[in-house]
């Protein structure tokens, strides 16, 4: 065999080596779909109103550490596996201090996004905003403009296939959304089920309640009545999780893939999701929970 032949053997043989790991890294890939993450620079977040019990405008804001913290959250869910599409604070939109908290933005199925109509005027400016990111990243967006909604923060799919949207109404958000959310979601299986939110403290169904997969759950139960408590364990499988913890903003969670990311600060339910197989990683919250939100707030899963 002359020395050329030989050459383009070796090339061939560490080709074909390369396109069988490319292969097998494109189906690993497959198999762990990146999670596609929301969230807005907090360039203009503070405290300037106070339309939950958390805020209280005589504490102030400190700016310069919410950046810090919300860069270090963006850099936690980046490294867990997310992608995170950033909306940079648009003009207009410096009268908007809670825009940081795009749970709200949004509730998300496939291409499509529900828009929230937020119950309070302060709020309401926001819905222009996302509309325009959402639709730049290819999401068709619909949504009731009279009948209040606050997007991801108050509807959260849980259960077998994600397909069951646990809604949370009372304090936010109008029970008469339902049918309208059933009507834009109607696929087979899809299920659409109020919770009715009865302590003032949760007043977003993402603080007492944090899917994180599809057979399981952590919920603080006080946050509901007692029919949506049924509603709720006849979806999923449940994990409680006590006072203390709710009120450090344990349920408002942001789960990628096996990572689990929340405030600091509630080692037993930390502990509890380290046993039955999940990675917390710990981020300090602070600066946002004096506005009523913690690191779940801060994103919507796209
Ligand atoms: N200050 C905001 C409000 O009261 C906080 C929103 C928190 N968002 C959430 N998804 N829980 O609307």
């Amino acid at each position: 065999m002359s020395w050329h032949v030989t050459e383009i053997n070796k090339e061939l043989i560490s080709a074909r080596a390369a396109a069988h790991q490319m292969a097998s890294s494109i189906a690993k890939a497959m198999e762990t779909p990146l999670k596609r993450i929301m969230m807005c620079r907090p360039t203009h977040f503070t405290v300037s109103y106070a339309i939950n019990p958390w805020m209280d405008m005589r504490r102030g804001v400190n700016k310069p550490k919410a950046l810090q913290q919300w860069d270090e959250l963006k850099h936690v869910l980046t490294q867990a596996g997310a992608k995170v599409e950033v909306m940079e604070p648009q003009t207009g939109s410096e009268n908007l201090p809670d825009m940081v908290f795009t749970a709200n933005a949004a509730v998300i199925r496939g291409k499509k996004a529900y828009l929230a109509n937020f119950h309070h005027a302060e709020r309401k400016g926001e819905r222009f905003h996302n509309k325009i990111f959402l639709e730049s990243l290819g999401y068709k967006c619909v949504g009731s403009e009279t009948i209040p909604f606050e997007g991801a923060g108050d509807a959260l799919w849980a259960g077998k296939n994600l397909s069951t949207l646990l809604v949370g109404v009372g304090p936010r958000t109008d029970p008469n959304v339902l049918p309208d959310l059933r009507r834009e979601f109607d696929e087979e299986n899809v299920r659409i089920v109020g919770c009715n939110l009865i302590d003032a403290r949760f007043y977003h169904i993402d603080t007492g309640f944090c899917p994180l997969n599809e057979e399981v759950a952590m919920w603080f139960p006080h946050a509901f009545d007692g029919v949506s408590q049924w509603h709720i364990k006849s979806t999923t499988n449940t994990i409680e999780i006590d006072d203390k913890e709710a009120k450090n903003f344990a349920c408002n969670a942001v789960v990628v893939g096996k990572t689990v990311v929340m405030n600091r600060g509630s080692e037993r339910i930390a502990n509890t999701l380290h046993r039955i197989g999940f990675e917390v990683a710990q981020v300090d919250m602070s600066e946002f929970i004096k506005a009523g939100g913690s690191s779940k707030c801060c994103t919507l899963a796209l």
